[in-house]
Order: structure tokens, then sequence, then C-alpha cells
């Protein structure tokens, strides 16, 4: 995921929200502060999108630390 701001995280919550086979392995911003924001979102206890979808994303965020990528170059960087 790159970009983590209001709409990323929106996205990122739709996607991971769809039954479809999907995982977050590693996310990225120029802003520290927004990285986490929104991962303390995404791993929240109950989340629910603007369709009404709800559910757990825990079980499909596997985004260790050395995959947090800041900075505005972070799009180039490698996940581990
Ligand atoms: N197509 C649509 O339906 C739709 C809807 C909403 C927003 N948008 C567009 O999506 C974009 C984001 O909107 P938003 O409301 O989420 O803004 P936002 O400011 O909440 O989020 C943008 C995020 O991108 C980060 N960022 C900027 N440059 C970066 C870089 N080089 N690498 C990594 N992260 C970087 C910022 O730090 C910020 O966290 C805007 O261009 C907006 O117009 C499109």
């Amino acid at each position: 995921m790159v970009g983590c701001g209001g709409r990323g995280t929106g996205a990122a919550m739709q996607a991971l929200l769809s039954k479809q086979n999907v995982t977050l392995v590693a996310m990225a911003d120029a802003f520290r502060d927004r990285l986490d924001d929104c991962y303390k979102a995404l791993m929240s206890d109950d989340i629910s999108d603007w369709s009404g979808a709800t559910g757990n994303l825990k079980d499909k965020i596997h985004v260790p630390e050395e995959n947090k990528f800041v900075g505005f170059d972070g799009y180039k960087k490698q996940s581990h």
C-alpha cells in the first residue's frame, strides 16, 4: 500500500473486507504518523466501510516493521 491517507486507508479496508484472498504485506507513506494512524485503523477490532461491510482484518494484515517505509521514495523499497 502506497499512500496511507484517507483514500488509501479506505481503499485498503475495501480490498481487505472483500471476499478475495487479499493480504496487506507492506505500507509506505511520506510521513510516519500517517502510516501509523492507518495501521492502527486497519488493526481495529471492528472495521466497517461505507458500503456497510464489516469485519476484523487482523488476520489479513502482515506488515512487520521492516515492511513499513517512510519517505517520498518508499514506493521504491522492497518488502521482506
Ligand atoms: N478516485 C477517487 O474516487 C478518489 C477519491 C478520493 C480521493 N482521491 C484522490 O486520492 C488522492 C489522495 O487523497 P486523500 O484524501 O487520501 O489525501 P490524503 O492527504 O489523506 O492522503 C495522501 C497521503 O499520501 C501520502 N503521500 C504523499 N506523497 C507520497 C509519496 N511519494 N509516497 C508515499 N506517500 C505519499 C501523504 O503523506 C498522505 O498520507 C488525491 O489525489 C485525491 O484527489 C480519489
